[in-house]
């Protein structure tokens, strides 16, 4: 990165920072500042633009509809920082592609193609919903919510829609697993982040083994 790009990613820190103070659904600085250090390893080996990756990771959940009643307006905020501090156009463009169009909640409505930027960081995110780290934050989010934890009688959804994924009052944490987190592992881009994920989805699939052993406590 070159020197301003350093400088630009600074202030991108700092409002992220400021913007997901107090955030307590899983979201907060601490897993921007995982996303952004799994993106930077991951893109050792895909050489996307080294500022493009690391602005959208820092970006990526602050225009986020759970984070942000205003998804539009916190763009053009962002916006007006990224061009005050000399963002190019063209830049500001694959920023907001990536961040808009990332989530595994996105690709429920539509498989949009993003730039290469994008993939390296959608990886990182769906790698920070994988692992120990995956499960914590899942119960985490489901508390926060009021999801079950589980409930045998109810089965996992296979073909689930945008609406569905968002009504949790069919979700049991447990189910989410199927439902989402064992997919997102079969859908990253990377050979670097399909590497990262495969001890993670191991540790996982422990889990909800045992989990299950311990649930009928026989
Ligand atoms: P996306 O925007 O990519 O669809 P989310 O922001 O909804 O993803 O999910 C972020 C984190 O919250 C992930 O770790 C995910 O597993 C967890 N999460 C999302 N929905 C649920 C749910 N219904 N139950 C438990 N955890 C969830
Ligand atoms: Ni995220």
């Amino acid at each position: 990165m070159t020197i301003i790009e350093t400088q630009q990613l600074k202030t991108i820190i700092t409002y992220c920072h400021q913007k997901m103070d107090g955030e307590h659904s899983g979201h907060g600085f601490d897993h921007l500042a995982r996303v952004a250090k799994l993106a930077a390893k991951i893109n050792h080996s895909v050489h996307a633009d080294e500022f493009l990756v690391l602005a959208s990771a820092y970006l990526h959940d602050v225009v986020d509809e759970k984070i942000t009643a205003n998804p539009e307006g916190t763009w053009l905020e962002i916006a007006q920082i990224l061009a005050a501090n000399k963002v190019s156009a063209q830049k500001q463009a694959e920023i907001h592609a990536n961040i808009t169009q990332m989530s595994f909640a996105h690709t429920l409505k539509e498989r949009p193609q993003l730039p290469l930027s994008g993939q390296v960081v959608r990886d990182a995110d769906w790698l920070d919903a994988l692992g120990a780290m995956g499960i914590g934050r899942a119960f985490y989010y489901g508390g926060k919510y009021g999801e079950t934890i589980y409930d045998p009688d109810v089965k996992p959804r296979t073909h689930m829609s945008y609406e569905e994924y968002r009504n949790l009052n069919n979700e049991t944490v447990i189910n989410h697993f199927s439902e989402k987190l064992f997919r997102l592992a079969s859908m990253l881009n990377t050979p670097a982040a399909k590497e990262l994920a495969a001890p993670r989805v191991a540790f996982m699939h422990q889990f909800i083994d045992e989990f299950k052993q311990e649930w009928r406590a026989d």
